[in-house]
């Protein structure tokens, strides 16, 4: 982040502390703070003796830096928290799920009874195609009510689901499949999109040659379109999963059992497979949930619009809520400019009262004017959350003004895949927010900024943000590979945790969370790395050599720019070679991963060790002047790029 922006941060006078009527009524007031201050594994204890054990656990931590053990000799059965026993508790008749298709009229209500029923019979239907404990199931699915039962029923019967994004590729899906060594995918004909099906089944195919151990493909039919069919392998879930009984029997499992493998991008072309276990990771769920949104679950809506492709969709639309016996809207569709007022006019119908988003759709819906909001009646919402990204104040304000009408607090909330769960955010009830800054850590939450000996910054100070003491949702490991998990997160500072974002410190001690300092972009709130890019562009026949960076969006957050060095004649063909690799990469990756604009160079700039700059790519790329080249070991090059900037070898699209 530029010094500008870190100045500018340092103004921020504005405070807005919770109303006294919202204090008076919260479900976290400040007394947490001091309760998880005097005993943090007590208090952790006391957040797990709000879910159901089978067996209590002997002690809370074991901590053998870097692998815990939480909740240790407990068992339980995650499921069982989030559905059963809701309805042995009388509220069976309770809606789980609003679920609002794409097209307008598709909708259905589940309850805690439907749902119950639906995760038995997809239980009992796994459990038939020969899934055990501990056997990952790889799920590609659109946003839709069987999606839930899928890692619901997955959880009960103790088989890891790993979730790809169904934006993803065939090749990204292949390979998830192949490192989780997945046997059985579980999928739909399609989804619908902006109003029109989107297949995902030929992705299944294509994917699935690749990975012979796969046993069993099985199909919801959402769409109804045609679809090719392998009778060996695929079966649909019509057929197999609703002539199943709706009644199962639950087991329960070790509280350090694995419940789901999720891949994330880091700063290599391999996504890590990052690991959840059950007991820590459903107690802290469960407890940021209710307590950084305020839930009362008899009385509000709460809508998570993220996907459960993602970790927000696992922790905040499946594990928190369901744990916790809240209401969602679950919608399938994503805004888009050609219907501007569904999200309100959903809002409106359901009466919404807690709304979970990223910064990247709040600043859309400013491009586009509040006047799509102004029409519906948005006064049931009482608690706004933001994630995925670092919010700026502007977009804080106006989700404040124009979604919240004023009063709502905003929760930004700062985690990742590998935390799990909310790690920085404010508490509404109890926290005068500032615009565009996360807070505090939770209460039970140890985080710091430090500088690059390790050293705590004082207030005031810029670092990198680390988190310094063992939670709950942590992650347990790298599927498959130690010596990165030990590399990536716990080799920069001995026993703390590096989690790759720069943060500051203000005059207060607030903290404001600054964007990656690795080689990871953020477009949309969606993690991406630049090797991966990089790898994807190489890979085709055309390009020599690639380099990419993130660069500001005003939208996006970051966008992706690539520099590309072509092969040979190639070089010549220019516009149609650039959409062919932008093309090739979304082939490659998935359509979040088309860089914004691919530019055309002779070279790039390299250290005299061969090492890329990308800070100076990063400054063409946000047409800032070009900082020190001094260290280039062609200090021409710079000039070439510029100039070819200038001739209009540069696309922006989309
Ligand atoms: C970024 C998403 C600033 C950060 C839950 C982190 C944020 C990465 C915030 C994790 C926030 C997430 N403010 N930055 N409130 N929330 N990030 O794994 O860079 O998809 O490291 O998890 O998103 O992304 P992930």
């Amino acid at each position: 982040m530029s010094s500008d922006a870190l100045s500018n941060l340092m103004h921020e006078e504005r405070r807005f502390p919770p109303t006294e009527e919202f204090a008076a009524d919260a479900v976290a007031k400040a007394d947490l703070y001091d309760d998880a201050a005097k005993d943090r594994l007590g208090f952790w204890e006391e957040q797990a003796r709000r879910l159901d054990w089978d067996t209590p656990w002997d002690e809370a931590l074991q901590w053998d830096p870097p692998y815990a053990k939480w909740f240790v000799g407990g068992k339980l059965n995650v499921a069982v928290n989030c559905v059963d026993r809701h309805v042995d508790a009388g509220n069976g008749d309770r809606v789980a799920f609003h679920w609002q298709g794409d097209p307008a009229d598709d909708k259905r209500t589940i309850t805690y009874r439907d749902l119950q029923k639906l995760v038995n019979q997809t239980a009992n239907a796994l459990t038939e195609l020969g899934v055990k404990a501990g056997d990952p199931v790889a799920v590609y699915m659109p946003m839709i009510p069987e999606t839930v039962a899928t890692l619901l029923a997955c959880a009960r019967i103790g088989a890891p689901h790993t979730v790809v994004f169904a934006g993803f590729s065939a090749d990204a899906l292949a390979s998830r499949i192949q490192d989780a060594d997945a046997r059985v995918v579980v999928t739909a004909d399609g989804q619908f999109r902006r109003g029109e099906p989107a297949s995902l089944k030929p992705n299944v195919d294509e994917a699935v040659d690749k990975c012979p151990d796969v046993r069993n493909v099985l199909v919801v039919r959402r769409t109804g379109g045609d679809v090719t069919w392998n009778d060996d392998r695929d079966l649909w879930w019509h057929d197999v999963v609703d002539r199943q009984s709706d009644e199962h029997e639950a087991q329960a499992f070790d509280s350090e059992h694995p419940l789901f493998i999720l891949y994330t991008s880091g700063t290599t072309a391999k996504p890590k497979g990052i690991l959840h276990t059950t007991g820590g990771y459903l107690t802290q769920a469960a407890y940021t949930h209710r307590n950084v949104f305020d839930l009362k679950p008899d009385t509000d809506v709460y809508w998570c619009a993220a996907d459960i492709g993602w970790v927000t969709g696992h922790s905040y639309i499946v594990y928190g809520p369901l744990a916790n016996g809240a209401t969602s809207v679950m919608y399938e569709g994503v805004p888009h400019p050609g219907d501007k007022d569904r999200w309100w006019k959903l809002i409106e119908e359901h009466k919404v009262s807690i709304l979970y988003t990223a910064p990247t759709t709040i600043r859309t819906y400013m491009k586009w004017g509040p006047e799509p909001l102004q029409q519906h009646d948005l006064s049931s919402l009482r608690v706004l959350g933001s994630v995925g990204e670092p919010i700026n104040p502007e977009a804080w304000m106006w989700y404040r003004e124009h979604v919240g009408g004023g009063k709502a607090p905003i929760v930004d909330t700062w985690w990742q895949t590998e935390t799990g769960a909310i790690m920085i955010s404010p508490l509404p009830g109890v926290t005068a927010t500032k615009p565009g800054s996360a807070m505090r850590p939770l209460p039970g939450i140890g985080a710091d900024v430090v500088d690059d000996q390790g050293k705590p910054v004082p207030n005031g100070g810029g670092g990198y943000l680390v988190l310094t003491e063992p939670w709950p949702a942590m992650l347990r490991g790298i599927w498959g590979d130690d010596e990165r998990y030990k590399e990536t997160y716990w080799s920069k500072f001995p026993d703390m945790y590096f989690a790759g974002d720069g943060a500051k410190k203000d005059d207060d001690g607030d903290l404001w969370l600054l964007g990656r300092v690795d080689d990871v972009m953020n477009v949309s709130g969606h993690r991406i790395s630049t090797t991966e890019v990089e790898s994807a562009l190489v890979s085709h026949l055309k390009v020599a050599e690639a380099a990419v960076v993130g660069a500001t969006d005003p939208t996006t957050g970051q966008g992706i720019v690539a520099f590309v060095i072509l092969r040979g004649s190639a070089a010549d063909e220019g516009d149609s070679t650039v959409q062919e690799l932008r093309q090739h990469v979304a082939k490659e990756i998935g359509p979040i991963a088309r860089p914004r604009q691919i530019l055309v160079v002779a070279e790039l700039p390299k250290t005299r060790s061969g090492k890329i700059m990308r800070r100076l790519l990063r400054d063409v790329a946000e047409h800032r002047e070009v900082g020190d080249v001094t260290t280039l070991a062609d200090s021409t090059v710079m000039n070439l790029i510029s100039e070819g900037l200038d001739k209009g070898s540069a696309k922006d699209e989309d």
